[in-house]
Order: C-alpha cells, then structure tokens, then sequence
C-alpha cells in the first residue's frame, strides 16, 4: 500500500501517491447531504438587489437551480424554475405586477408561489389554491437579498448585525463588495469552505500577501504578529498583535461566524476600530462559490481599499505571468483544486485556527444530524443584533484594554 508520505518501501517519488480525498462533512452543500442540511438552516445572501428584475435570472445556491425575479410591485422571488402545471421553465415567463407568469398556459405564481391564476381553466382557476409552485423566502437587506433554503419549521429569524445597525441614510450608504478577497472576480471555481477557512490563516497574511507578493494591503502589515486564536459559540477568532515603530500596537482581530460569515478588519488598514465591513462565502455548489461583503461608510467617502498587485495594479489587469509572481488570495485558494483534498494536508502549528473552523463547523454538521438546532441561530423575532469584534485596535500606552475586544493577548 502506498501514502503520500515517505516511508520504508518509498522514497517520496510521485508515482503511486495517494490522491487523497476531502471530508464530505465540510465540502458537501448538496440538499440531503448532512453539511449541506447544516447550510440549510441559515439565511445566505444570493443575489444583489440589483440583480432581482423583471427579467427573470437563473441562480444556483447550494447546488439548487432556481429562478430570481421582481416582480412590478417590487417584491423579490425565489421559485423552482420548473413550473407545477406541465414542466416548462419560469426562465421563460413573464413578470406581472404581482407575481411571474408561466408562458406555457399562463399559470401566474405569487412570488411566495401561490398560484393566482389559471387564464386555461373555468373561472381562471377554481381549484388554483390547491397548486403552490416551490418556493423559498426572500429577505432583502441593505442591498443584498438573502433566502432561506431550509425546513419551514426551523427558519430563524434574519440575523443582523451591529455594525450596520443605526444606519442613517441622509448621512451613511452602503458598499456591495462584488469581489472574492478585497481584489478578484466574486465568483471562484472552488469550494466555499477553502475560502472560509482562510480567514482563520493569520500567517498567510504575512507570507502570500507581504513576503511573496507584496505588500498587497498595507505595508504595516510586513511586521511579523504574535497571533492566538480564541474558540466561541458562534464562532472561531484570531488575534494579531504588531508592534509600530511609534511604540503603539496593532491588535487587529478577524472573526468567522458558523457557518459562511467572515469579518476581516480591513486589510488596508484604512478603517481603524471596528470594523465597518462583513462578507459571506455563499455556496453556489460543489465547486463553485461567490463571496459578498457589505460595507458601511460616510456618504461619498473612498470605496473600500483593495489589494494592489505587481506595484500599483488591480487583479483583473495582471498577464498571465504576472498572476504567476503576484499571486493572491484567488490564486491560493483556487489553486488548492475544486475541492480540496483533505486527506493528504500535513496539518502543522500554524494552522492552528484552520482546525478549529474544521472541528466546530462538523460539530454543528452533527447536532443537525441529531435533529438539533446549530448556533448562531435564533426563532426570538425581539433578539438584538449580532456583536461583531473585528477590527484593527490601535492600542497606546494610555488605551483602556477593557474597550479592545479580545485585549487578553495584551495583558502580559
Ligand atoms: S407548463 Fe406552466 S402553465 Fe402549463
Ligand atoms: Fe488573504
């Protein structure tokens, strides 16, 4: 029998390795599949409310293909594409002031996939309250629609957050970050947790983003950081302290929260404190995934910060070659394969938080199995928002550590 490893009868040549395999209970979004039940039972964003009209768009979420449209009232929906009288597809039909209409015999779905009309039958449908066409619900949030694909007896109340609570419009607008890691394309041919489990990877900050290619973000980043890790209910943290040349500290904390929500401090260092922005890896299926930040800013403020590449370049303007010297978040995580192979990582100290993403999150994978309810959600319409703790703490020697959140790897 052969590994990937070395070992008596081999002296680590290639021939004969082990392909090794990935964790389904990580990977797997697929509805039946006991990761893909756990995604199941959380809201996900799908879509930019821009992208909700009155033409009607195909979407793919957890490897469900499904029809988005707007109806001419306003109100988002989220159907099966393949309609309940005879087959045909909603990709086809047609938006009214209430809801799509199929084009085949004209059945007219509500966007909650009552049907409202039947042009075809007597009286345009006696018995149509008995047909429902699928359907799931639709929450639109500062820009961003969100659906819940789960069980209609577990649906939680919509999670918000704290740091987009208060928002004031005359003063505030909200930033749709339309991209995979602060610079590439939003949607990435990879598994969604690949790129989840990056957050909690304090060291590739210094190594991929400063070392190999950059500095990426802001220079001050090139300090090597003493970096810990904090497990929680909802979620896992890390904690990066950087010595400044002018004495003071950088203590910048980044947070996952079960299962798809990531808050990195801004990487540019252009917000200091709290951080103003979240994202959510969003499992299109397998293989494919598509990441959505929200930012909140002063009216007419600069847009979020992105990564710089080769000097002075955004990721979309780099040669082939020069993807190949400045690689980037894309390029690392995708390059781990479609979806990567678990089975043949050498796990080392430094990957520390990659672990603890992994063991909490099939930790819940397991209390759904069990037919319990996983953390982070919540059936109390009254429950306040969310309290996010990332952000980049400038900490002086006159600071107060009880206001820096996760301030214990300073008190030595
Ligand atoms: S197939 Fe849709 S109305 Fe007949
Ligand atoms: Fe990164």
């Amino acid at each position: 029998m052969t590994t990937s490893g070395t070992s008596a009868q081999s002296d680590g040549r290639a021939y004969g390795r082990d392909a090794g395999t990935w964790d389904p209970e990580l990977v797997e979004v697929g509805a039946g599949t006991p990761s893909g039940e756990l995604l199941r039972r959380y809201w996900h964003p799908i879509a930019t409310s821009a992208e909700a009209t009155e033409r009607p768009r195909e979407v793919r979420i957890l490897g469900e293909d499904l029809i988005l449209f707007r109806d001419r009232s306003g109100t988002p929906g989220l159907l099966e594409p393949r309609c309940c009288h005879r087959g045909t597809t909603l990709y086809f039909g047609r938006v009214e002031d209430d809801g799509i209409r199929c084009p085949y015999h004209g059945w007219l779905f509500a966007p909650d996939g009552t049907c409202i009309d039947q042009p075809c039958e007597p009286d345009g449908g006696r018995n149509r309250a008995r047909y429902r066409q699928p359907w799931y619900p639709v929450v639109e949030y500062h820009g961003l629609l969100f659906a819940y694909l789960g069980p209609a007896d577990r649906q939680p109340v919509f999670p918000r957050y704290d740091i987009f609570d208060g928002f004031d419009a005359e003063t505030e607008e909200i930033e749709i970050v339309d991209h995979f890691a602060f610079g590439g394309p939003s949607v990435a041919p990879c598994n969604w947790f690949q790129t989840h489990e990056n957050v909690m990877d304090p060291y590739h900050v210094f190594i991929l983003h400063v070392a190999i290619s950059g500095p990426q973000f802001s220079p001050q980043l090139e300090i090597w950081p003493r970096i810990e890790w904090q497990r929680h209910d909802w979620g896992i943290t890390s904690t990066q302290d950087r010595d400044l040349p002018d004495g003071t500290i950088l203590h910048r904390v980044t947070e996952v929260r079960v299962p798809t929500v990531r808050v990195i401090a801004t990487p540019t260092l252009t917000v200091l404190g709290k951080t103003n922005n979240l994202s959510w890896a969003l499992p299109i299926d397998d293989t494919t995934t598509r990441v959505f930040a929200m930012l909140r800013k002063p009216k007419g403020a600069e847009a979020q910060g992105m990564a710089v590449y080769a000097g002075d370049k955004s990721w979309f303007d780099l040669t082939d070659e020069e993807h190949q010297y400045y690689p980037g978040d894309y390029e690392a995580q995708v390059g781990q394969g479609p979806i990567t192979r678990h089975s043949t990582e050498r796990l080392a100290t430094s990957d520390r938080g990659v672990s603890l993403v992994r063991r909490q999150f099939k930790e819940q994978v397991r209390i759904v199995a069990d037919g319990g309810d996983p953390v982070g959600v919540s059936f109390d319409e009254a429950a306040g928002p969310e309290t996010v703790v990332a952000g980049n703490y400038i900490v002086g020697p006159d600071t107060d550590l009880d206001t820096i959140p996760l301030s214990d790897s300073l008190r030595r």
